[in-house]
């Protein structure tokens, strides 16, 4: 949500922010903008709209700016509509500021700046703070900046700068991400560090109530009270072009190409002479005997890779897993104790309710075990134990490999449960490592069935509403199929357990509603075919995606997708990529963003 950039160096800085700012427009992009040092003056230039739509054509008609320092800020508005006067940076002239997160007592502050004589322009909460540092600013804008974090409550990271003090930037964080990037003669910071690894792959993470300087003499840390804090650079082993398109028409699609070697990424690295190896992280075989339960907590497509994990785990290790949404699981009063381990799944490792689960969880005294992608992100930092989805970085907002290596993950992590719990044998443990090992290369001959996406694309794009169906580990894929449909191409879609259609949704079910039924499991399939039967005569247009080789009723199926054959077992890992490429190519024929889907963000750092 929101993403934060700053420069400080010799360049020319306005092209630089930019550029940043757009590798950061997955986290918002309701409108952007940047402020420079300009001679003695802070110059402001914002515009409601994505980075191109709004921000580039009013620096084009701008005079022209030369600066060597700035912020940026790209936006998912929370407090206020998108609008030229609710974009960042807000200031006054004298301070001006970018942020992102929630300042949750910002009505408080209000009323006691107003009190002051302070009027307000924007409704935006992040007013309130470039004002409170006003307010605080006589001269010593570290003073100011350690009063103002005082008086602030809630999520934030702040990049400020002041008309007195040229060329310098002030950041600070606290539960949303900043890092600090350096290079020679140039500082930088970043909500991530894709948004500048074109011009270097150092950085320091920035701590919670840490103030980072940077100036043209370089990079400094201290806590509130001023002292000097030492720092250890982190080098970033993510490729530049990793962020960006290489030939595909949108990140989505060359996502979707590279699960194939996210997954090897991911895999490999874990697997010890033919077996699961978790020895990196710490959870041992006794840890892993004594837990009583394991509770998997995350949102979205994380989540929905927890319920594959939940599946595979209860049925391998015949232990009980329960799986919540990180936003119901905090609130819910849960029954975790010490003997339990929560597994926090997070693609970006800064979902806001998903790192409150993991701090509630590590309260209550059980283990927390992350899987993140984002390596130094707050989740990989705060949990016990973690190991990273080496997916490389996610760029289109519709999560598509972060999901196929958090699924891929579970898959191991269910076999080292099961194998340490004595409920897997070697033998089968081994055989069940190996194969998916070779996962890799049935994704990749899925992926190359593109024409069978675009033949399903081109039949659901004008359907008002579909339905996902399936049984079990089907079921779980439903959710995930139906979740990428809906999240870009704006069609609304259901995901229901097929044997549950019967009480009560399938009376939705026209001429006019899809089904897509998910069928790659053989105990389940003649179960499933039933339902299929009831919703086809029904008159529904039925599409059902089945291992290569499954006998169909053509009567009642319309168009059938073939998987290659791997371990019943494993399908998830290949079913998902129609489900992703449907969706894909439906965005696409409907003429729709996909890698910005209206309303959304990629990283959510708010609740
Ligand atoms: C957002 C993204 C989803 C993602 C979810 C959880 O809603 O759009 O794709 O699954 O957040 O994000 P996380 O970074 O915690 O995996």
């Amino acid at each position: 949500m929101c993403g934060i950039v700053g420069y400080v160096g010799r360049e020319e800085c306005t092209q630089i922010l930019v550029d940043s700012l757009r590798r950061l427009e997955y986290r918002g992009y309701d409108s952007a903008g940047i402020a420079v040092f300009e001679e003695d003056k802070i110059k402001t230039v914002k515009a409601k709209g994505k980075i191109n739509d709004g921000l580039v054509k009013k620096l084009k008609e701008t005079e022209h700016l030369f600066a060597t320092a700035g912020i940026g800020h790209t936006r998912w508005a929370t407090h206020g509509e998108p609008s030229d006067i609710n974009s960042h940076p807000i200031g006054n002239g004298r301070v001006s500021i970018v942020h992102n997160g929630i300042i949750e007592n910002y009505r408080e502050l209000k009323s006691f700046l107003i009190s002051k004589g302070y009027g307000f322009e924007s409704e935006t909460d992040t007013e309130t703070v470039a004002k409170l540092l006003d307010y605080y600013y006589d001269g010593n804008p570290l003073e100011a900046i350690s009063k103002a974090m005082n008086d602030i409550e809630g999520a934030y990271a702040l990049g400020i700068i002041f008309r007195e003090h040229r060329n310098k930037i002030f950041a600070i964080r606290k539960e949303s991400p900043l890092i600090v990037g350096k290079k020679d003669g140039e500082s930088f910071i970043a909500s991530d560090v894709t948004a500048i690894l074109e011009y270097t792959h150092d950085y320091y993470l920035l701590e919670h109530n840490a103030i980072a300087i940077l100036d043209e003499n370089g990079i400094k840390f201290c806590d509130v009270r001023g002292d000097e804090i030492q720092k250890e650079l982190q080098t970033a082993t993510w490729d530049a072009s990793a962020a960006q398109k290489g030939g595909y028409k949108h990140f989505m699609l060359k996502e979707i190409h590279e699960q194939p070697t996210a997954i090897r990424n991911t895999v490999s690295p874990r697997v010890k002479d033919g077996l699961p190896d978790f020895s990196e992280c710490g959870l041992t075989e006794e840890k892993i005997k004594s837990y009583r339960n394991i509770y998997i907590v995350g949102c979205g497509s994380a989540m929905h890779a927890g319920l594959v994990g939940k599946a595979l785990i209860e049925r391998l290790a015949r232990m009980p897993v329960s799986v919540d949404i990180a936003s119901e699981f905090r609130y819910c009063e849960p029954l975790v104790t010490k003997d339990d381990l929560v597994v926090i799944i997070s693609q970006s490792g800064e979902t806001a309710d998903t790192l409150a689960a993991l701090k509630l969880s590590k309260r209550l005294g059980a283990d927390t075990f992350a899987i993140v992608n984002v390596v130094g992100s707050s989740i990989a930092r705060e949990a016990d134990m973690v190991m990273y989805t080496n997916a490389g970085p996610e760029i289109s907002v519709c999560s598509t490999k972060a999901y196929a290596v958090q699924v891929a993950f579970m898959y191991l992590f269910a076999f080292e449960i099961a194998f340490a719990r004595g409920k897997l044998d070697e033998t089968r443990c081994r055989e069940l490592t190996e194969k998916l090992l070779e996962i890799p290369d049935a994704i990749k001959k899925c992926i190359e069935n593109e024409a069978a996406y675009q033949f399903v694309a081109s039949k659901i794009m004008n359907a008002d509403s579909l339905l996902y169906i399936g049984r079990g580990l089907d079921y779980s894929l439903s959710m995930e199929g139906s979740l990428k449909l809906k999240e870009i191409s704006y069609i609304h879609s259901e995901a229901y357990a097929a044997g549950e259609l019967k009480h009560g949704t399938i009376s939705l079910v026209t001429k006019d509603t899809p089904v897509i039924a998910i069928a790659t499991q053989s105990a389940l399939f003649e179960k499933t075919a039933s339902n299929v039967k009831e919703v086809k005569s029904r008159g529904a247009k039925v599409i059902m995606i089945c291992a290569e080789g499954t006998e169909v009723d053509s009567s009642s199926v319309d168009y059938k997708v073939e998987l290659p054959a791997v371990d019943e077992l494993l399908m998830p890992l290949t079913t998902v990529v129609p489900l992703q490429m449907i969706a894909y190519y439906t965005a696409v024929l409907r003429g729709n963003d996909v890698d910005m889907p209206r309303n959304l963000a990629k990283s959510v750092t708010v609740e």
